[in-house]
């Protein structure tokens, strides 16, 4: 069987960190984050969440981008070639929801740049973890990052943005309810894996 190609997106803390993990250990898939997931991408990834970066929305953009460049150069291509799985925590569609949706680039332009960077390397499967905006703010952390600073209305957006990009290419994106418990969203992911992709 060819080796597949797993992506998970969703807000801010909406466990897709936990799934994605525990998901890359069940099939024996590499598993990778974004932005970073490289070293180049890792030094990429403390300049793009840092919080008093000074970054222009398209220089944001073009990092992410060029995170991905990396990655896929790196390490997603390569294990795909060797036969291994790979699932990685947020990949092309982060950039639209993130850069496109909720920031306002034209959707296209943020989509050509991801384009360019990844050679057209798309997953067979991704795993959108769903969860109210309301709920993400109350499950967040102290410290936040430079998104999770952003207003309600810039998660919201992002939010839409996602069901839009699963309900446009429902063939190769799930919608899984990120509000039950993390067992159910388990099986829900689980089910999901199986019954697209044929895995065990
Ligand atoms: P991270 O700490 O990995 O958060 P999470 O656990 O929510 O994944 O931070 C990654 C942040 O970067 C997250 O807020 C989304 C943002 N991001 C973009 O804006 N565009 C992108 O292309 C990617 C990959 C991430």
């Amino acid at each position: 069987m060819k080796a597949k190609f797993i992506a998970f997106e969703g807000g801010d803390a909406s466990g897709k960190t936990t799934q994605a993990e525990r998901v890359a250990a069940k099939i024996n898939a590499v598993f990778t984050r974004e932005p970073g997931g490289t070293p180049v991408g890792e030094s990429l990834r403390s300049i793009l969440l840092n919080p008093i970066s000074p970054l222009a929305l398209r220089t944001e953009a073009l990092l992410m981008a060029a995170s991905r460049a990396q990655l896929v150069h790196e390490l997603i291509s390569p294990t795909l070639t060797k036969g291994q799985h790979v699932v990685t925590d947020r990949y092309i569609s982060s950039s639209l929801a993130y850069q496109g949706y909720a920031s306002g680039l034209p959707i296209d332009e943020v989509l050509y740049l991801s384009v360019f960077a990844t050679k057209e390397l798309t997953p067979d499967l991704t795993i959108l973890i769903d969860l109210p905006v309301e709920e993400s703010i109350k499950r967040r952390g102290k410290s936040p990052d430079r998104f999770e600073e952003e207003n309600i209305d810039f998660h919201k957006r992002v939010r839409d943005g996602y069901l839009e990009m699963a309900q446009i290419n429902s063939d190769e994106w799930v919608i899984i309810d990120g509000t039950k418990s993390q067992e159910n969203v388990a099986k829900d992911v689980d089910q999901a894996i199986h019954d697209r992709l044929q895995l065990p």
